[in-house]
């Protein structure tokens, strides 16, 4: 069942707009920055209307997301920084990987790996954005030596490739915990998927 009066909440729709307008941009730039990166993938201009239009695109496409995910990101960053006991869950997230949680420690809201995956985002996001105003020839690229466009071009790759592989992990950490989903989808999570993954986080919401 999807809504049992006894769910927590965990995201408020405004939240959950939040996060998916970033996901979806997103999607969009990883598909149109792929098709722009390599001779192979330029078939994928197509989804955008050929090859002008995704370079017009693109930079656009990322300004949007660059603008929602610093409303994300300050409203989440309260609740990732990094604890004594989040350090411990990341020096011992194999042993849950490899499928024994008991004896893990107790997370609050969100785990050690999520935490360091938001700063991670985080880091990427600035570098994606500063690097991108760089290379983007429209408007910006005459204001800097041909040197700084390179390196810009580079960090750009780099840190594209570097957040499509972060957000993989993110997704397929999303979909291997049963029950995270919804979160993002509905906004509440059932007590059981609470007290197993984020007991701390549990105690606080139900004082139990
Ligand atoms: C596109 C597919 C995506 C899916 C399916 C997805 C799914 C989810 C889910 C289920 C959660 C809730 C996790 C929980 O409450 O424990 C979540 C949280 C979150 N997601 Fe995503 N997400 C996606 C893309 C993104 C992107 C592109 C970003 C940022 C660049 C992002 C940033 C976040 C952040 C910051 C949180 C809150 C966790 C935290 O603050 O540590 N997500 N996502």
């Amino acid at each position: 069942m999807i809504r049992d009066p006894n769910d927590l909440q965990r995201y408020t729709a405004s939240e959950r707009a939040n996060h998916w307008v970033v996901g979806i941009c997103f999607i969009l730039l990883g598909l149109s920055g792929l098709a722009l990166f390599h001779p192979a993938l330029f078939p994928l201009t197509q989804l955008f209307g050929g090859g002008v239009w995704t370079r017009i695109l693109h930079p656009f496409i990322g300004v949007v997301m660059m603008l929602f995910f610093v409303v994300m990101f300050f409203r989440f960053q309260r609740l990732n920084h990094m604890s004594p006991t989040d350090w411990e869950w990341v020096r011992r997230a194999r042993e849950m990987v490899n499928g024994d949680d008991h004896t893990m420690p107790e997370m609050g809201k969100y785990n050690g790996g999520q935490k360091l995956l938001f700063w991670f985002l985080g880091l990427s996001m600035l570098v994606l954005f500063a690097s991108g105003i760089v290379i983007w020839r429209a408007y910006f690229s005459q204001y800097f030596p041909i040197g700084v466009i390179r390196i810009g071009a580079l960090a750009h790759a780099a840190f594209g490739a570097l957040m499509i592989i972060a957000i993989i992990v993110h997704v397929y950490a999303a979909l291997w915990v049963r029950g995270t989903i919804r979160a993002m989808l509905y906004g509440t999570v059932t007590r059981a998927w609470a007290k197993q993954h984020h007991r701390a986080w549990y105690r606080q919401m139900t004082g139990k």
